[in-house]
């Protein structure tokens, strides 16, 4: 990561964290750019500037963070209802759809936008995108069991398949225990039919293909800061 990207992900999250309010309830997004939101909402606590914020972590690593930095979290099933989601983001196309699952945690992550009334997404400029499939892979959180039928299954579908692993090159395990199969199709035209195909596949549990979730993106770049709203 340059130092140019490190400091647009940290202003993204800083316009976003403007949307935070005392009282509310805040999911709490995982990977470099949203974890950002953690530090800037623990800072504002501290200087009094934001009282009686409870986080929703999407993963157990934003938690941790949470926990660390002293942002009060709680569970969805204590706090079901989720003011405002700042997350972060793979890819994006131009009408607001996303590929997530970068750190893992779509699942939770999907969970935890579905549950907010407002989420607003945080990425640099690298993130943006003609046609999602063009940049990146489409992460799945998969059953251990029968994977490899998933794989033969995937790969009949003409996606390039490879398991998730950790930089000991064992298998990455999601916080769930599943595994991740990141499935590189090149752009997708039709997003909605190849949905259709894996939300009716067993033992696929999730995608990272976040199409209709989110009406906002803030985007930091060299030209500086732009709040991007579906039209
Ligand atoms: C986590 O599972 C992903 O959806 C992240 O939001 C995504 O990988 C963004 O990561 P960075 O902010 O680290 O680029």
């Amino acid at each position: 990561m340059t130092t140019d990207t490190a400091e647009w992900k940290r202003q993204a999250t800083a316009f976003a964290v403007e949307f935070v309010e005392s009282g509310m309830v805040v999911g709490l997004g995982h990977g470099s750019t949203a974890i950002h939101a953690v530090q800037l909402i623990a800072e504002r606590m501290k200087d009094g500037r934001l009282r009686n914020i409870t986080g929703i972590p999407c993963s157990f690593q934003a938690e941790e963070e949470a926990l660390r930095y002293g942002v009060p979290v709680a569970t969805l099933d204590v706090r079901p209802s989720i003011d405002l989601t700042i997350d972060g983001a793979d890819e994006v196309d131009p009408s607001l759809n996303l590929i997530k699952g970068g750190g893992g945690a779509l699942l939770r992550e999907k969970i935890v936008a579905q549950a907010s009334r407002r989420v607003v997404i945080v990425v640099d400029e690298s993130k943006l995108s003609p046609m999602l499939g063009t940049k990146r892979s489409v992460p799945l959180e998969v059953i251990p069991f029968g994977w490899r039928t998933q794989m033969d299954f995937l790969e009949a579908m003409g996606a390039k398949v490879s398991h998730r692993r950790n930089a000991d090159k064992s298998l990455f395990k999601t916080d769930q225990g599943n595994l991740i199969m990141d499935c590189r199709f090149g752009p997708i035209m039709a997003l909605r039919e190849l949905i259709r195909v894996l939300e009716s596949r067993a033992g696929i549990v999730e995608h990272g293909l976040f199409l209709d979730a989110v009406s906002e993106v803030v985007v930091a770049g060299a030209s500086g800061v732009r709040h991007l709203k579906r039209a």
